[in-house]
C-alpha cells in the first residue's frame, strides 16, 4: 500500500490550493504570538478556512459518492486518500482555532466558529492510527452493504429489497426466522472482528478532543447538562403507549401464531414483526388491524395500478415543498442523484441518504426506489434534508449543519405527517375513501403508532447501549448479550451467542452513526407538525391535519432551516414552537389511539410489559456448523449478572432487563424442542417451497458457512484483504 498513503501535509494542502501563506502559518509553533489575541485576524483566519474548506470537503464527498454509488477497490483507496486529506486539513485548523483566546473576543458569531472548529473528531488521531481508523470504519460500512443472505445451493439476496421484503411480507414463521438469522449471520461476525478496535480508537479520538470517550463527544453535540435527564423523562411520558400497543400486538398475534410462539406474558419474538430490527411494525398492520371489516386502501397497490415511477415519487416530493413556498431542488440534482439501485452491475450501498457537496449547488440522494408507500414516505424524509442543505448553503460551511441532529430529521419527517394525512393522499388520489368514519380512523391511527411509537425503546436505548460499550461499561466479552438487554424490548427468536454480534445487523452500528437523533426526532416532529399546524390555521384534530400549500407554515420552517447550526438549538426551536425544551405532548396529543388501546387491554385483562420473564443467554461450546445442536443448560444462566445490572440501573431500566431475558427458565424446554426438531428435519428435508425455489428453509439457517465460502465477491471484499496494521 506504502505510497498510496502518504498524503500532503496541511501546509502543503494549503499552499496546493492557495499558492500564498497567511502571517499565522509563520507564527505556527510560536503559541504566545500576539495574532492569536487579534480578533481581526481570527476573523481572517475563519475566511481562509472557509475558503480551503470548500475545496477539500467537496473532493472528500465526491470521492465518498464515487465509492458508496460503485464499490469497488480503486474508489475505495481514492476515498480513504481524500478522507486522509480532509482530516489533516481539520486537524491543522482545529489546533489553530485551540490557540485563539476566544475568551477576549467580543463578536458571538467568531466566538462561536472558533470554538466549533476545536472539535476534530478522528483527525485528533496520529496519523497512522487515523489510517488503520479510517480503513476500519469503511471496512465495516462495506461488509454491511455488501453482505447477502444465500439460500441453500440457491442464489444470495442482499438486503435490499429481497430480504426486507421477505420480513415484510411473509408470515410463515420459519422463512422469517430465515431471513432474521441470515442477515446476522452475514454481517455480525465480519463485523465483530475489528468492533473491539474500533470502539478503542473511537475513544482514542475522543480523548484528544477532551472528552472521556466517544459517546461523551457524540452527547456533546447536543451542549445539554440534563441531556440524559431528559431523554429520560421523555422515554418516561412515552412509555404508556409503547407498553400498551404491546400488549394489543402480542394479543393479535397470539391470534395468528398461537401460543407455541407467542406467550400472552412475555415478550414478542423479534422476527414477528415485518422488520428486520423490529424497529417499525407497520408492514404487519394487516394482522392486528383493530376493525378487520374495514381495512385501509393499499396505497402502494394503488401506486402501481397508476404506474408510478421512481422520479415521480421525487417529483412529488420536490412539490410538497415548494408548495410551501421553500426552494427547489437545482437541475443538477436530478441529474446526478442515485434514484434506482443502478442495473450495470456495480456494487452499490443502498442505505438512503441525502448529500450535501459544500460547492453551493450540488446535492443529491442516493436510494434504491421501489415503487411503495415506505419508500415514497422515504424519499419525503430525504428531501427534508435537501431542502435543510438548500436553506442554509450562503452560511458559513461551520454552520451548515442543523440546529442540532434531530432538526435535520425532523423536516422531512414532519413533512410526512401530512402527507400521510387522509385529506393529502385523498387529493393525490391514492385513496379510494372519501371519508373516514371513527372506525377507519382508528385503523389509521394504528398504522401510524405501529411505524411511530413501535419505534421508542429501539431508538431510544440503541444510543443508550452504545454508550455504554464506549465508557466500558458493557465490555467486549458481553456485547451480544448487552445488545439483547438493551435496545429491543421484543426477544430474539432464537438462542444467541457471544459469536453472534446482533448490533453490527443494523446500518447505523456498522457505519458508526449516532441515533439519538433519531429518537428525538421522533417526538420533535410532532412538536413541530403542532406548531406548523397552528401557523396554518388548522382547526381539529391533529393527524387530520395537512400544511400543503400553507405559506404560512412554510415560511416558519424556513426560518428555522435558514439558521443552520448557527444559534443554540433551544433558541430555534423556541422560533418555531414557542417552547424552549423537547416535549412529549405533541405526540401523546396527536395518538388519540392511546385511550382506544387501554379499552381494549383493560377488557381482555392484558399484562402490560413482562414481568415474570427472564433472558437467558448461551454459551456456545460447539462451533458454527453444529449451531443447531445447542445443548441447553441452566447452570449456565447467570441471575448474578442481571441482578448486578438492575442494582445499577434506574428503576425504568429493570422493567426493560426483565423483557429483554429471552425465555423464562420454564419458557426453555419449548425452545430446545425446536431446536432438536430442527436437527431432524435437516436431515430428512420436507417438500418446501421457499422464494419460488423447493426446499427447506429452516436448513438455511446454516448459511453463514455459504456466506464464507461463497467465492462471488472480489478478494478485497472479504476480511482478509483488510490487514489491519
Ligand atoms: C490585529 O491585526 C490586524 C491585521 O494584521 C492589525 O491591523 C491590527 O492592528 C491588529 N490589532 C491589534 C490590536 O493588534
Ligand atoms: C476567500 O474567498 C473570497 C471570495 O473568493 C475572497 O474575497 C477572500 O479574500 C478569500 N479569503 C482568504 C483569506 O483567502
Ligand atoms: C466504477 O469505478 C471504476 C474504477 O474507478 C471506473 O473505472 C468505472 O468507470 C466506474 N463505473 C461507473 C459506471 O462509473
Ligand atoms: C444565497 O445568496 C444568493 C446570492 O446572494 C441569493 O440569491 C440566494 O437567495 C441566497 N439563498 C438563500 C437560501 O438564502
Ligand atoms: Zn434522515
Amino acid at each position: 500500500m506504502g505510497t498510496r498513503w502518504t498524503c500532503p501535509g496541511p501546509s502543503l494542502l494549503v499552499l496546493f490550493y492557495y499558492g500564498h501563506l497567511l502571517p499565522w502559518l509563520r507564527t505556527e509553533g510560536d503559541q504566545s504570538s500576539d495574532d492569536f489575541y487579534n480578533e481581526t485576524m481570527a476573523k481572517i483566519f475563519l475566511q481562509y478556512y472557509e475558503n480551503t474548506t470548500r475545496v477539500v470537503w467537496n473532493r472528500f464527498m465526491e470521492a465518498s459518492w464515487n465509492y458508496v454509488t460503485n464499490i469497488n477497490q480503486q474508489n475505495l483507496e481514492e476515498m480513504l486518500l481524500k478522507d486522509m486529506e480532509r482530516s489533516q486539513h481539520m486537524l491543522f485548523f482545529g489546533t489553530q482555532a485551540r490557540l485563539f483566546k476566544i475568551a477576549r473576543f467580543q463578536d458571538p458569531v467568531v466566538k462561536r466558529m472558533l470554538s466549533k472548529l476545536q472539535n476534530i473528531d478522528k483527525a485528533a488521531l496520529p496519523k497512522d492510527e487515523l489510517r488503520e481508523y479510517n480503513k476500519l470504519l469503511a471496512y465495516m460500512e462495506t461488509m454491511y452493504s455488501t453482505a447477502q443472505v444465500c439460500m441453500n445451493e440457491g442464489p444470495c439476496l442482499p438486503l435490499q429489497r429481497d430480504i426486507e421484503e421477505v420480513m415484510a411480507t411473509s408470515r410463515d414463521q420459519k422463512e422469517l426466522l430465515w431471513a432474521w438469522q441470515g442477515w446476522r449471520d452475514a454481517v455480525g461476525p465480519q463485523v465483530r472482528m475489528t468492533f473491539e478496535r474500533y470502539v478503542q480508537l473511537s475513544n482514542k479520538a475522543a480523548k484528544l478532543n477532551g472528552y472521556e470517550d466517544m459517546g461523551a463527544l457524540w452527547q456533546s453535540t447536543y451542549k445539554s447538562d440534563t441531556l440524559e435527564q431528559d431523554l429520560e423523562h421523555l422515554y418516561q411520558e412515552l412509555q404508556p403507549l409503547y407498553l400498551n400497543l404491546h400488549a394489543y400486538m402480542r394479543r393479535a398475534l397470539h391470534r395468528h401464531y398461537g401460543p407455541e410462539l407467542i406467550d400472552l406474558r412475555g415478550p414478542i419474538p423479534a422476527h414477528l414483526l415485518g422488520n428486520m430490527w423490529a424497529q417499525s411494525w407497520v408492514n404487519i398492520l394487516d394482522l392486528v388491524l383493530p376493525f378487520p371489516k374495514k381495512p385501509l386502501d393499499d396505497i402502494t397497490r394503488n401506486m402501481k395500478v397508476q404506474h408510478w415511477k421512481p422520479e415521480k415519487m421525487f417529483i412529488e416530493a420536490e412539490n410538497f415543498y415548494t408548495s410551501l413556498g421553500l426552494l427547489s431542488t437545482p437541475p443538477d440534482f436530478w441529474r446526478k442523484s442515485m434514484m434506482e439501485r443502478l442495473a450495470d452491475g456495480r456494487e452499490v450501498e443502498c442505505h438512503a441518504s441525502a448529500w450535501d457537496f459544500y460547492n453551493g449547488q450540488d446535492f443529491r440522494i442516493k436510494k434504491c426506489t421501489e415503487v411503495t408507500i415506505e419508500d415514497l414516505f422515504s424519499i419525503f424524509h430525504q428531501m427534508g434534508h435537501i431542502q435543510y442543505f438548500l436553506q442554509y448553503k450562503n452560511l458559513s460551511v461551520i454552520f451548515r449543519a442543523g440546529a442540532n441532529p434531530a432538526f435535520e430529521e425532523a423536516v422531512g419527517l414532519v413533512i410526512t405527517l401530512s402527507v400521510f394525512s387522509h385529506k393529502h393522499l385523498l387529493n393525490k388520489g391514492l385513496l379510494s375513501h372519501q371519508h373516514q368514519d371513527s372506525e377507519e380512523e382508528v385503523n389509521f391511527l394504528m398504522g401510524i403508532a405501529l411505524d411511530k411509537i413501535a419505534f421508542i425503546p429501539f431508538a431510544y436505548l440503541m444510543d443508550l447501549s452504545r454508550w455504554k460499550v464506549f465508557d466500558g461499561t458493557i465490555q467486549k466479552d458481553v456485547y451480544n448479550q448487552e445488545w439483547w438487554r438493551g435496545p429491543l424490548a421484543c426477544a430474539p427468536p432464537i438462542p444467541r451467542t457471544e459469536e453472534d454480534f446482533d448490533p453490527a445487523a443494523k446500518f447505523h452500528i456498522s457505519a458508526s452513526m449516532p441515533y439519538l437523533r433519531y429518537f428525538l426526532s421522533l417526538v420533535l416532529q410532532f412538536q413541530f407538525h403542532e406548531a406548523l399546524c397552528k401557523a396554518t390555521g388548522h382547526m381539529g384534530l391533529l393527524h387530520r391535519c395537512d400544511i400543503y400549500n400553507s405559506k404560512m407554515a412554510g415560511k416558519l420552517l424556513e426560518d428555522v432551516l435558514k439558521l443552520g447550526s448557527s444559534k443554540p438549538w433551544p433558541e430555534v426551536l423556541e422560533k418555531i414552537t414557542g417552547e424552549t425544551k423537547v416535549s412529549a405532548k405533541a405526540i401523546m396529543t396527536y395518538s388519540k389511539l392511546l385511550n382506544w388501546l387501554v379499552t381494549e387491554n383493560v377488557q381482555q385483562w392484558e399484562i402490560l410489559g413482562w414481568p415474570d420473564f427472564s433472558c437467558y443467554f448461551e454459551e456456545k461450546e460447539t462451533d458454527k456448523v453444529t449451531f443447531l445442536s445447542l445443548e441447553l443448560d441452566p447452570n449456565q444462566v447467570n441471575f448474578g449478572q442481571w441482578v448486578l445490572l438492575a442494582l445499577s440501573f434506574v428503576m425504568f431500566l429493570v422493567a426493560l432487563l426483565l423483557a429483554c431475558r429471552l425465555h423464562s427458565l420454564e419458557k426453555r424446554s419449548p425452545a430446545q424442542d425446536t431446536s432438536v426438531q430442527d436437527i431432524s428435519t435437516l436431515e430428512i428435508p420436507p417438500k418446501a417451497y421457499f422464494l419460488g425455489i423447493a426446499m427447506e428453509p429452516r436448513q438455511a439457517v446454516k448459511r453463514w458457512s455459504c456466506w464464507a465460502s461463497n467465492n462471488r465477491k472480489p478478494l478485497w471484499m472479504k476480511a482478509e484483504w483488510w490487514s489491519w496494521d
